[in-house]
This record gives structure tokens, sequence and C-alpha cells, in this order.
């Protein structure tokens, strides 16, 4: 459980300090910082922010650095700090300086240590938007419960701008096609093993997806996730030497989970051309039923916790109702302009903190 957030230059707040309940509601005008305090929580529960581009965005204009410090209490106390230093120029990589319980860490061993959900308003994209989205989706899920599958995918990076870059040695005749073997194993045996375990977790939500989505959209229809994989893992050696000549020529790598997708399907029809906004938020909310329950499974000891940006305004009555049930079943951290959007309930069990 969060109990403490810690802020230092971090977008609009100088110095911030706020407790958490098991339920705890920000409320406050737009533009007030609601979403910077989910950001802070999310930047430290999954290393990244799925707001910036350069993380020089999110420290107060004129400091040097931005802090956000967590404590977490569940079987034991811990606390979690990162540190990110404004940079000379934006080409700089970001450096993100990681603390737990005040010995430095390095960023992958955050992941884990604070499992989090975030349903926000563009997480709708996530059905229609490009690929790279979904493929975000499955990773941070999985990131936040396997340290191997994180380090494989960071290895997979690596590989990848080695090999293109030697794809274009190789179409200008600077280098030999043999020296290919060295990346093309190494490909293989990573993106075997990425596309593998996406595939074993994406069985893991669908175990009760079609069931959560009948509740939520009091509709018979079944919902599947499915993996679009551009290479089978069994195939994948034979596919690079089968398309070698494709690749020379656009020195790219065409083959992998770096170029995967997954697909939504309501009654075996693909939801992203289909569906109607109704549908879309049912199915979202729906998996992100399925996300809280594979976090909770993966690691009891450290459950989730639900971050819901400004989403209460996006449902109906119907979806309010299921999603405050659904709240009752972790710690929850809900942000809102207007109190009438949230169930009383749900209201009269929360902590209620008003940003102004
Ligand atoms: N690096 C920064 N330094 C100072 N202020 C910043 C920085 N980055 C963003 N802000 C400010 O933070 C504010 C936006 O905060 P935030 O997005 O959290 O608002 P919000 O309460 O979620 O609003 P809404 O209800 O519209 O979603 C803006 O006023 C913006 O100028
Ligand atoms: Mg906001």
């Amino acid at each position: 459980m969060l109990k403490h957030l810690s802020l230092e230059n971090f977008r609009n707040y100088e110095k911030y300090n706020l407790d958490f309940s098991k339920t705890t509601i920000l409320i406050g005008p737009n533009g007030i910082g609601k979403t910077n305090i989910i950001e802070a929580i999310y930047l430290l529960s999954t290393s990244r922010s799925w707001r910036v581009k350069k993380d020089n965005e999110a420290v107060l204009w004129q400091k040097d650095f931005a802090r956000i410090s967590v404590k977490m209490l569940n079987d034991k106390e811990k606390n979690m700090e990162m540190v990110l230093q404004r940079l000379p120029s934006p080409e700089y990589p970001q450096i993100k300086i990681i603390k737990i319980n005040g010995v430095r860490k390095k960023l992958v061993d955050l992941l884990g240590k604070m499992p989090t959900v975030l349903f926000s308003p563009e997480e709708m994209q996530l059905i229609s938007g490009s690929p790279l989205l979904r493929r975000r989706f499955i990773d941070i899920l999985i990131c936040q419960t396997d340290k191997k599958y994180t380090v494989a995918l960071l290895d997979l990076a690596k590989i990848i701008r080695g090999r293109n870059k030697l794809l274009y040695y190789i179409k200008i005749g600077k280098s030999k096609i043999e020296e290919l073997d060295f990346w093309n194993e190494k490909l293989v045996v990573l993106g075997s093993f990425i596309i593998k375990k996406r595939q074993k977790v994406i069985a893991d939500l669908n175990l009760k997806l079609t069931e959560t989505y009948q509740t939520i959209a009091g509709e018979k229809e079944t919902l599947q996730v499915k993996y679009k994989p551009t290479v089978e893992p069994d195939k994948f050696a034979e596919m690079i030497v089968a398309q070698l000549a494709r690749e020379i020529e656009s020195t790219a790598t065409l083959f992998g989970p770096h170029r995967d997708d997954l697909v939504f399907l309501l009654e075996n029809k693909d939801v992203a051309t289909f569906g109607s906004r109704g549908e879309f938020r049912s199915v979202i909310l729906a998996i992100k039923v399925a996300e809280l329950s594979y976090l909770k499974k993966a690691n009891p000891e450290v459950p989730p916790i639900l971050l819901l940006d400004d989403i209460f305004s996006e449902l109906d009555l119907n979806r309010r109702l299921h999603l405050a049930k659904i709240i009752a079943g972790q710690q929850t951290i809900i942000t809102t302009t207007d109190f009438d959007h949230i169930e009383k309930g749900l209201r009269d069990k929360a902590k209620i903190v008003e940003l102004e």
C-alpha cells in the first residue's frame, strides 16, 4: 500500500506532501496538478511516464532536478525515490537516479516494487491507436512482474540497433553478410523468449475477460485479446534467412517482438474497426480488471494500485457503478474535477484531498 508521496520540483509542485488511504480522491479545477500527482506515482512504478517524450518537461521550470519519493507499507516498509536531473539540452539521455531504502539502485530494480494499473482517458487509444501503444501496454504489464523479461527487452533493443547498423554496412559494402550470424542468433533467442512470454500472459488475461466484459457491458458477446506476431518463434531463424535481401535493402530488422501487435476481439471481430465508443469503454474497463487480477496473482505480497485519472466523466451510470465495485478490491487513487461524477458510497469511504 502506498502511504505517502513527496514531490520536490516535480512539474508545478515545488514542495508537496500527501498521505494516502485505501481510496483517495483528489479533487480540483483543470490545470491544478491532479494528473501530475498520478504521473509521479506512475513514473516511480513503471520508470517512465505516458505523458513526456523528454523527462526535462517534468522538472519545475528553472530548477536543476525533480524528486519523487514514496513510502510504501506492505509486508515491510519501503522507501523509494527517483531524481530526474535537468539536462543541458534535450538530446542528452535522461538521467534518473533511483534509491530504494536509501541505497542507490538501477532503474530496472524499481519495476514490480509498486505495481500500478493506469486508467485515463488517453487509454482509450489502446484499442485503435498505433501498435506501439499496445506493445507498451503488454510490456509494462509484464515488466512489473518479471525482471528477466525486462532485461530481455532492453537487450533486444540493443541487438536491433546493432543489427540495423550492420545491415546498413552490408548494404554499402563495408561489412560481410557472415557478420550477421552473431546478431541473428541473439535476435532469435531473445525474440522468441519475449514472444512466448507475451503469449502466455495474454492467455492469462483472457481467462476471465469475457466474463468481466459481460458483467460490465451487460452484453453476451465474447471478448478476447489476440497476439499478432510478425513471426512465429519456431520459424524465426528461417524467416530471417528467407527475408535477408529485404532487410538489407531497408536496413531494418523487419520481424520480431518490436513489430508485433495485439488485437481486441468482440465476437471474433476487431473492436478497433467496428466498435462503438461505448464498447471501447467497456473493453478498456474489462482489460483494466484483467490487468489488476494478473498483477495480484503474480505478486500477492505487493498488490497493485489502481490509478483513475479523470475517468468517471467518461463513463455512464452503469459503468460507474461497476467501477465503484472494482475500486473496493485494492488501493485506488482517483482524480476528478467534479464530485458529482463519483458515487456517494465511494465518496463517503474515501479520503478527500482538495487541491487549490
Ligand atoms: N515542468 C513544469 N513546471 C511547472 N509547471 C508545470 C510543468 N509541467 C506542467 N506544469 C503545469 O502543470 C499544470 C497541469 O497540471 P495537470 O495536468 O496535473 O492538471 P490537472 O489538474 O490534471 O488538470 P485537468 O483537470 O485539466 O486534467 C499546468 O498548469 C502546467 O503549466
Ligand atoms: Mg488531468
